[in-house]
């Protein structure tokens, strides 16, 4: 009660604040999403994420070892597929000499100490778009989940250190989690695409990838048959807790900012480590804002980021990572 009990105390001058602050950033809290194409000397900027690039190998190569220098420990890997490898079932995902296989590589090659995480999922290799094969118009689970194990095996087989599924199949986890133990990669880690949302966010990275459903007849133009209802709790929750069942190490939601809620209920609920992914229409929203003058960049990210962490999240994988840390 007043006087007694006056907030502003503790704010009256930096050394207070920084005493009694909560919550820190630093560079381990981050996962770098990078994006990857075939080539040699590619650097291309993704037109609605400016400032953020898809790679040939050899940049890539350059890229990860100036992250590892400023302390960021994992990257999460996407590809970017030649239209004409792609097809319905995603064939191209388990070539051992795909893309994906040879940037795990890569970068294992050049930075052994750099977590390497990938995506894994068939929208980039599929001819429909989508993160699972289509047939008569439905996205099949149990078919899908299949070669997803598959997948997941040849990138554990290529050094991998942890797969990263985001396709929303139900019991990929368990498929995933099965064959790589039977296979003998015992530490090869899952993050788990959990309370993945079927969001409007994700326009620049369908750009970034090409990998858009495509508007053909009797092709569902949405993922709302295997990504969650933004308006409901209750599926990400459910979705989590069964996939903790089945084996993830690391569970996710995504996008970050539109659901803080969802990360708070998990982080009271479960003891796996969360991770956020702040997705590429929450990267693109700040930099047009910026690039218009209407917000200040820094300062916006760094709340933002500081948001994320605030709300639960063990670790983010954020577009906004490098810069970030340059500001640490
Ligand atoms: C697809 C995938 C998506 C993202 C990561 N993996 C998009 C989608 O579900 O269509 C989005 C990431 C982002 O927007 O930054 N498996």
């Amino acid at each position: 009660m007043y006087p007694l009990q006056r907030n502003r105390r503790l704010k009256t001058n930096e050394a207070i604040r920084s005493l009694v602050r909560e919550t820190t950033i630093t560079p381990n809290d981050f996962i770098v999403p990078m994006f990857v194409v075939e080539g040699k000397n590619v650097k291309e900027e993704i037109a609605s994420m400016p400032n953020y690039f898809r790679y040939s190998l050899d940049y890539l190569e350059k890229e990860v070892k100036t992250l590892y220098k400023l302390g960021l420990k994992a990257i999460l890997l996407f590809v970017k597929v030649p239209e004409n490898l792609k097809d319905n079932s995603g064939s191209e995902a388990l070539n051992p000499d795909g893309l994906m296989q040879r940037a795990i590589k890569t970068v294992k090659n050049a930075c052994p100490e750099m977590l390497v995480m990938t995506d894994v999922a068939l929208d980039p290799y599929s001819s429909y778009g989508h993160d699972g094969i289509v047939y008569e118009g439905r996205i099949l689970n149990d078919e899908t989940n299949a070669v997803l194990a598959e997948m997941s095996l040849s990138h554990a087989q290529s050094g991998a250190d942890f797969v990263a599924p985001s396709d929303m199949m139900d019991g990929r986890i368990f498929e995933i989690r099965s064959l790589l133990e039977d296979e003998g990669f015992h530490n090869t880690g899952i993050m788990s695409y959990s309370a993945k949302y079927a969001s409007a966010f994700y326009g620049p990275f369908r750009d970034a990838l090409d990998s858009a459903p495509k508007d053909i007849q009797d092709i569902p133009k949405d993922k709302k048959t295997y990504q969650i209802d933004p308006a409901n709790r209750t599926d990400a929750i459910k979705k989590t807790l069964l996939d903790i069942e089945e084996g993830a190490d690391i569970v996710m939601v995504k996008p970050g900012l539109c659901y803080l809620d969802i990360v708070r209920e998990l982080k009271d609920r479960v003891t796996t480590p969360i991770a956020v992914y702040q997705v590429s229409g929450e990267y693109a929203m700040l930099k047009a804002a910026a690039e218009k003058g209407w917000l200040d960049h820094d300062n916006v990210m760094l709340e933002q980021t500081l948001a994320i962490k605030r709300a639960g999240a063990n670790l983010i994988a954020s577009y906004f990572a490098k810069d970030v840390v340059k500001l640490l």
